[in-house]
């Protein structure tokens, strides 16, 4: 199943540099799923042609309200009707402006106008240079556009096309088709602050060595995807992985078992549900040489001592905040064998509502699993499938359970 199957998108190009990401955003929406109809001002056919377009969305492009190959000759009212969204990328300052304004003298703020508000979402990826996105004229029309209804998208921050470098770049073309998946998304943790830990953690035994395991951040980074699709503010504690962040999460990144609950201790404070992902050591070595350790030609091997590493769940499930249900905490185990009697037993052993039962040796590194949830009243399976529909349905799961 493609993310957008069945959705089809109007795509807006205003006149703006960034309208050559333009082509790669139809892309990865067709690549999705959706039909992709495009529409371009007459100042977007200088930066990119309609012909890029056109082969892209494999569509004719339309440009003016005076094209004549619509029947009843109002392509305004015809390309609006039908759309599940539109989404106008990039959408320039002066776009904003003729939104702002109700303006209709050409086809792309014509057709923005004339949608029926109720039912076809119009959504705004701005693109502009810093001080255009600065000034008060483009606030004041990006905040009266969002008060009319529209959904006005994020900007990048960076080096712009002008060599300059701020706030107003358009979000690329990946961030822009997670922010269309996202809109789709229903938003069952509207208002809820997720905090998640995911990757495994990393214990030094000198400055070149250490032991880990085999945890890739996967399950972790799909379910902090799936909130904040979902509609909530999401922190993700984030061992070390090479995986990319989320688009609108904040991450934050450490390497050792103690530094994550330094970091994920006080972030509980602040959050309603605690999802703790991460495969964490239990053990790090007793001391860590502040040089490398070396061969000395004995043939002897040097003796590493353990100790154990806190337990980040049962600390932060202990928290009054959780015990007073401020804090809906969510365990993974990791299991070889006995799933269900192992994620039964740690369920009570750590004192958490919820716990999400997998086979360990079976999911590390893989794109899917499959979990078993336990809670008080029982058990329930979510069958095999791929880690991003996993996530999506255990939001689900831990939205129904919350007060
Ligand atoms: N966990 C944690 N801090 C630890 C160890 C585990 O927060 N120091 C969390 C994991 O993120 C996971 C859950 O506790 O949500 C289960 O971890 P697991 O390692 O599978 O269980 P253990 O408590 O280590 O039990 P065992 O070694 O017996 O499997």
């Amino acid at each position: 199943m493609k993310e957008l199957d069945g959705k089809h998108i109007v795509l807006g190009l205003s006149g703006g540099i960034a309208c050559y990401k333009s082509a790669e955003l139809c892309r990865l929406l067709i690549k999705q799923g959706a039909s992709v109809q495009v529409v371009m001002t007459e100042a977007a056919a200088q930066f990119i042609t309609p012909v890029t377009m056109q082969a892209l969305s494999n569509r004719p492009v339309y440009g003016s309200q005076w094209d004549a190959r619509e029947p009843n000759h109002m392509p305004h009212i015809n390309l609006s009707r039908g759309a599940d969204a539109i989404l106008i990328a990039p959408c320039s300052a002066d776009f904003f402006a003729r939104l702002a304004q109700g303006r209709a003298d050409e086809l792309l703020s014509l057709l923005c106008l004339a949608r029926p508000a109720d039912r076809v979402p119009l959504l705004l990826a701005p693109a502009m240079n810093r001080e255009m996105w600065a000034h008060p004229a483009t606030q004041r029309n990006l905040a009266q556009v969002a008060q009319d209804g529209a959904v006005v998208l994020g900007v990048g921050h960076g080096d712009q096309a002008c060599g300059e470098t701020g706030d107003g770049r358009m979000l690329e073309p990946a961030e822009l088709l997670e922010e269309v998946i996202a809109f789709f998304t229903p938003k069952l943790l509207a208002g809820q602050r997720v905090l998640v830990t995911a990757g495994p953690t990393f214990e030094s035994i000198d400055p070149v060595r250490g032991i880990t395991n085999h945890s890739s951040g996967k399950m972790g980074f799909a379910i902090a995807r799936a909130a904040r699709e979902a509609g909530a503010e999401v922190t993700l504690v984030a061992g070390p992985v090479h995986l990319p962040t989320p688009h609108g999460v904040r991450r934050v990144n450490v390497r050792s078992a103690q530094e994550m609950l330094a970091v994920t201790e006080p972030q509980a404070q602040d959050a309603t549900v605690f999802i703790a992902t991460a495969a964490v050591a239990d053990w790090r070595p007793a001391t860590q040489s502040e040089q490398k350790i070396k061969k000395d030609g004995s043939g002897q091997t040097p003796v590493l001592g353990f100790v154990e590493n806190p337990d980040i769940l049962a600390t932060v499930a202990q928290s009054e905040r959780a015990r007073s249900g401020q804090l809906f905490c969510v365990g993974f185990a990791a299991e070889s064998h006995d799933l269900l009697a192992h994620a039964s037993a740690k369920r009570e052993r750590k004192g958490v509502p919820l716990l999400v039962g997998n086979i360990g040796p079976a999911t590390f590194g893989q794109d899917d699993n499959a979990l078993l949830l336990v809670d008080a009243q029982g058990h329930r399976e979510l069958p095999h499938a791929s880690k991003r529909v996993l996530a999506r349905q255990l939001v689900a799961e831990i939205a129904r359970r919350l007060p």
